[in-house]
């Protein structure tokens, strides 16, 4: 843990993160899943973030997408899962530039790993092309693609959206 102000899991009571030219206001709003009405604004924000958006819309449509807004309105941020019989995959962790490094891409992983632990998620994986020491600092371990169970390999991130070279990573829940 860092001097920062961290996000609790369920983001609620948080302390100001403050600083200059911060967008975020205090406490720091909840964590919820998302739903279709946050389908544009998540698509703009994991857009924003490098990663790829084939088969988000169907996480946020499901319900297994979390988000957090500015209490004005704004998304701050978004995690993802597509579920599997027993494993999840963890995609489109995404933090608004501004509102990084204050423990809410942290909280968003723990909360989206919760949701799918309670609906019987016992092992996740997920693939990184930049935030390896970030995943690794969470509890992941990189992994070889050919140990991810079927389900995960045959997903549209392993087949196609990912490039090859991003990096494997599985965490047991
Ligand atoms: C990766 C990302 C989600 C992190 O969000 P964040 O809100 O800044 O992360 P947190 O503040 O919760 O950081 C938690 C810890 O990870 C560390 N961390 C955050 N980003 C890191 C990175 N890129 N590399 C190494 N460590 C990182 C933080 O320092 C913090 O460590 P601490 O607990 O010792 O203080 C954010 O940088 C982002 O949106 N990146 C672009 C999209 C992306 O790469 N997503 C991941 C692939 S799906």
């Amino acid at each position: 843990m860092s001097g920062h102000n961290r996000a609790r899991p369920d983001g609620a009571g948080q302390a100001p993160p403050g600083g200059p030219g911060r967008t975020l206001i205090p406490p720091l709003p909840p964590l919820v899943a998302a739903t279709s009405a946050d389908l544009a604004d998540v698509e703009a924000l994991v857009e924003a973030a490098g990663l790829p958006l084939a088969g988000l819309g169907a996480c946020v449509r499901d319900g297994t997408a979390v988000v957090c807004r500015e209490w004005d309105g704004c998304l701050l941020g978004v995690a993802a899962t597509e579920r599997f019989s027993g494993v999840v995959l963890l995609r489109s962790v995404a933090v608004h530039a501004p509102a990084r490094g204050h423990g809410l891409g942290a909280a968003l992983v723990e909360r989206a790993l919760g949701d799918a632990r309670a609906a019987g998620a016992r092992e996740a994986w997920l693939l990184t092309e930049t935030a390896e020491p970030f995943f690794a600092g969470l509890g992941w371990s990189r992994a070889e693609r050919a140990d991810a169970p079927a389900s995960v390999a045959s997903s549209v991130e392993f087949v196609s959206a990912c490039p090859t070279t991003a990096v494997a990573m599985r965490r047991s829940l």
